[in-house]
């Protein structure tokens, strides 16, 4: 099994399952959130009208992208590094103006059409856990395991205050609150690949189970394959 494909909406615990699970199956690991924050971050930087859809659109072509595992020199918390143009912009893609703009910019076909090439090219270089909303229904469709990972609206709501706080940010659970249904609202239901589990996908609740019961039950599921299947 070299493809495992993880979706679920906003803070939903996909990406810290997603990365507890590539590190002890030794896979890549990408969150490809990371790159529709990137673009929105960019586009910001540059004051481009978020409204643009071309320009925004051309941006995501013409975006120099890099993202790779924590260097020693680098560890402060983050879980990867991404660079863009060459600049460490890893914790600007947490601040509230991109969680504001993330989820119009990815509704483009354009910017998604872009960066699903760029994600497919990367699932190219090995055994892959790609972490996303649209990774098991478009990017992946034939990843063997499809994961879609949910929790309360509420519950998410509190991950991400603590999350964000923790980061150093003025962090505001209404706020959060707000914003985490306002993207679930814009992602699913937009017109290009809108958030939804493929059909073939297994449905997890994290509400009540913490990240390391989960990764315990994956890695047991595919230890023990359904009628030997995997
Ligand atoms: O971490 P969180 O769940 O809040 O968001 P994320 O995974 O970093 O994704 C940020 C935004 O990017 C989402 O709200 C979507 O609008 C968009 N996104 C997408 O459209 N497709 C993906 N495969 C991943 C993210």
């Amino acid at each position: 099994m070299a493809m495992i494909a993880i979706d679920g909406p906003a803070a939903s615990g996909k990406s810290t399952v997603g990365r507890l699970l590539a590190e002890q199956l030794n896979y890549l690991y990408l969150d490809t959130g990371c790159m529709y924050r990137a673009v929105t971050w960019a586009a910001l930087q540059q004051n481009i009208d978020i409204g643009d859809e071309t320009a925004v659109t051309q941006l995501a072509h013409d975006i120099q992208m890099e993202i790779y595992p924590v260097r020693d020199e680098e560890a402060d918390g983050r879980h990867y590094t991404v660079h863009v143009a060459g600049q460490d912009i890893t914790w600007e893609l947490r601040t509230p103006a991109v969680d504001a703009n993330v989820s119009q910019v990815s509704s483009y076909l354009g910017v998604r059409q872009e960066m699903v090439k760029r994600q497919r090219a990367f699932g190219e270089r090995g055994a892959v856990v790609m972490v996303g909303r649209d990774i098991g229904t478009v990017v992946m469709p034939d990843a063997p395991l499809k994961l879609y990972i949910t929790a309360s609206a509420e519950e998410r709501a509190r991950r991400r205050t603590r999350d964000r706080s923790e980061q150093g940010h003025i962090a505001n659970y209404d706020d959060i609150l707000a914003d985490v249904l306002r993207r679930d609202q814009i992602d699913s239901s937009r017109t290009h690949s809108p958030l939804r589990p493929a059909a073939d996908a297994i449905l997890i609740d994290s509400t009540d189970q913490p990240p390391a019961a989960i990764v315990n039950a994956i890695l047991q599921m595919i230890q023990e394959p359904v009628n030997g299947e995997r």
